[in-house]
């Protein structure tokens, strides 16, 4: 087949939606509906999250929170157990406020427009319309990650990543290719099509050009250029911090701190942490607990997708439990209750290596 270096606005999308029928994915949990609701839950899931990670976790939030009624009227605390180590903890609680906002103000309906589904706490543009397409089959570009990848080789986008120029020209040739597609476009397929070829065709590291359905017009693929596009980021040097954390235990309990909102693990009920071994001496000493019989544990390393965190835990056994009145948002938790505490993933895994018995690979 003659290569061509010249992309094709008026075949691209129904390329990919042929594709996607042949050969994209139909069995996703998320794929199964078209209620807006398990699909939003699925979007808000899956940025930043590998689809394997996140289909466990999307069948036990559905189970406990089937509708958007049954989320907003449930407790911040309540919904954080559910979304506990898939990180990004932002997201469960904009979920959380979005179907209260959704509750009050769209009478528990989400808005088909994806323009005002997107004016809905923690929706941006490419999410909302991907809700819209899979729910209503809206006619509205996505613009994730994967389909950047796809538009900036097919297209030859060279611009720098999140500048905003790159970002306008991204979504613009996106509207282009939907102004010239047809007016029947499948618009579930074409916007899965999009997330599948990104996934499983058009991949970082090792693009598998023989089997994609763009490839006879695909700009990278003509000039053998797929692995400069998209144009890389300039690296940037991540900081590395350190912090100790304390765990105290009495007999079957353990002190557990709820973590401020907003912040990295706001809403999570971590272990009480300090800047370094000393700070968290002074606290001890302040709390009237000795730390005479400390014991350092391993350190670990916890990476953030802006810093990376050296975690020195110390543990202390002690014979009364020091009052924890003149904090509220410390609570001595019976090991018992652990598994059903939302713990950022690194206290999980600490814990998980003293009370294995407590903690075991079942989240709830
Ligand atoms: N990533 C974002 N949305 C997705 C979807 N609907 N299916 C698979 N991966 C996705």
């Amino acid at each position: 087949m003659p290569l061509n270096a010249t992309p094709a606005y008026d075949t691209f999308a129904t390329h990919v939606v042929a594709w996607q029928k042949r050969y994209g994915r139909h069995e996703l949990p998320w794929q199964q509906t078209c209620d807006p609701y398990r699909i939003w839950l699925s979007e808000i899931m899956l940025q930043q999250t590998q689809v394997s990670t996140v289909i466990g976790y999307y069948q036990r939030f559905l189970e406990r929170f089937p509708s958007v009624q049954a989320l907003a009227k449930a407790d911040q605390d309540e919904v954080m157990p559910y979304w506990a180590g898939l990180g990004y903890y932002a997201r469960a609680r904009n979920l959380h406020r979005c179907a209260q906002e959704l509750c009050t103000k769209w009478g528990g309906e989400f808005p088909r427009d994806p323009k005002q589904i997107a004016t809905l706490p923690g929706i941006g543009r490419s999410t909302a319309a991907a809700i819209a397409a899979f729910s209503w089959g809206e006619r509205s570009p996505i613009m994730d990650g994967n389909v950047k990848r796809v538009f900036t080789r097919y297209f030859g986008i060279y611009g720098q990543p999140n500048l905003t120029a790159t970002e306008n020209t991204l979504w613009k040739t996106a509207d282009t290719v939907l102004e010239h597609a047809p007016a029947q476009l499948d618009m579930t397929a074409y916007t899965q099509g999009l997330m599948d070829l990104g996934s499983t065709r058009c991949t970082r590291g090792k693009p598998d050009c023989i089997n994609c359905p763009l490839k006879a017009t695909c700009y990278a693929q003509a000039m053998s250029v797929q692995h400069e596009l998209p144009v890389r980021k300039t690296k940037k040097v991540v900081p590395e911090r350190h912090c100790a954390m304390l765990i105290l235990t009495n007999k079957n309990k353990i002190l557990l701190e709820q973590q401020p909102s907003p912040g990295i693990w706001g809403g999570l009920w971590s272990l009480p942490k300090y800047d370094d071994a000393d700070n968290l001496r002074i606290a001890c000493t302040h709390m009237g607990q000795t730390t005479h019989h400390a014991q350092k544990m391993a350190s670990m390393l916890h990476v953030f997708s802006h810093f990376k965190l050296h975690i020195e835990p110390w543990l202390i056994l002690c014979e009364t439990p020091v009052v924890t009145q003149t904090n509220p948002d410390r609570s001595w938790v019976n090991l018992d209750q652990l598994s059903q505490m939302a713990l950022p993933a690194p206290v999980k895994k600490l814990l998980e290596g003293l009370y294995p018995e407590h903690l075991n690979a079942d989240l709830i």
